[in-house]
């Protein structure tokens, strides 16, 4: 019983789920490197077009933390803030330093580009892909 309900339903939807790498690769990769070191960032700024996925990653955990520490409440605010940041990118919302804002701009909005679940999925990924990792 359990088998015949629950196991097609998983196997439909792990083959329609979308891999928030591909989407990173198609829409982020060009300006967001994905793993650079810290020392390796700040002597190639001039060279970068944003700052590095692992740099945007670890800012968002230190920055989006809610005070008792749940994983699974911070990992949600974190996807909420990304993918809202995606089609809605503002000065108002960014985390960069003020320097870097200067040097970079704002991020382009990528309204109309990436659909809701790309943006569900490469918001996955970016706070899964560093998990561990600090940009240093
Ligand atoms: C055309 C270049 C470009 C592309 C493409 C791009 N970004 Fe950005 N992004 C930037 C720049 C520049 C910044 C830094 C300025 C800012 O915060 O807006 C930034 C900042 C961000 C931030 C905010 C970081 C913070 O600390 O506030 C997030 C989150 C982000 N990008 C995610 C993404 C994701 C996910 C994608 C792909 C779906 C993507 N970006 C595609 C240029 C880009």
């Amino acid at each position: 019983m359990f088998e015949k309900t629950i196991f097609p339903l998983l196997f439909a939807s792990s083959l329609f789920a979308i891999d928030g790498y591909e989407v990173y690769k198609k829409n982020c990769m060009q300006c967001h490197v994905e793993m650079m070191s810290k020392e390796y960032a700040l002597q190639n700024f001039k060279k970068l077009k944003a700052p590095p996925m692992v740099e945007v990653s670890s800012r968002l955990k230190q920055n989006i933390k809610t005070t008792d520490d749940e994983e699974d409440v911070n990992r949600y605010l974190f996807i909420l803030f990304v993918k809202d940041y995606i089609v809605n990118p503002n000065l108002d919302n960014s985390m960069c330093n003020t320097g870097a804002i200067e040097s970079f701009g704002v991020m382009p909005s990528l309204k109309g580009k990436v659909s809701e679940e790309e943006r569900q999925a490469v918001a996955e990924w970016l706070y899964d892909r560093y998990e561990n990792i600090s940009f240093e």
